[in-house]
């Protein structure tokens, strides 16, 4: 099973990053701890602070070899049309993934434009949000 796992903007710096909100474990780790949880999953990961890059990875996926998608856009999630139709376009299912609980804070980031067009939305377990989100895509039924 081949799954693209995409952060957009910001989370780069995830690990130093307010880690009152998003923790102290920078992506890298949280990519290692992927690879070694789900050792039969073949991954790509990418990290971008561009939405044209985002839809651009996503655009890939529509030529298949990639069998799901999880995704934190970052801010992106809030506001990015382009980022929603590219996912909508897609036949594979596509997780929203958030570290923060993003419920529980701003109101502007209750809203999501992604999440109507994903499969399902996971956030607000840290780290763990992304291995919860791939467990899905590995365990779901077909
Ligand atoms: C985030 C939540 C977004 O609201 C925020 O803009 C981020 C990170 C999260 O993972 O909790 O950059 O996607």
């Amino acid at each position: 099973m081949r799954i693209l796992v995409i952060n957009g903007a910001n989370l780069g710096l995830l690990g130093k990053r307010e880690p009152a909100i998003y923790g102290t474990v920078s992506l890298k780790e949280i990519q290692r701890r992927l690879k070694k949880k789900f050792p039969r999953v073949r991954f790509t990961f990418v990290q971008t602070n561009s939405e044209g890059t985002i839809v651009d990875h996503l655009n890939k996926a529509f030529d298949g070899g990639i069998d799901g998608v999880v995704i934190n856009p970052g801010a992106y999630a809030h506001y990015s049309y382009a980022i929603r139709n590219a996912i909508a376009a897609l036949s594979i299912p596509v997780v929203e993934a958030h570290i923060s609980n993003v419920h529980a804070r701003e109101e502007w980031r209750r809203h999501s434009v992604i999440a109507a067009v994903c499969s399902g939305v996971v956030g607000g377990f840290g780290a763990m949000t992304y291995e919860l989100a791939v467990r899905f895509l590995v365990e779901r039924e077909k």
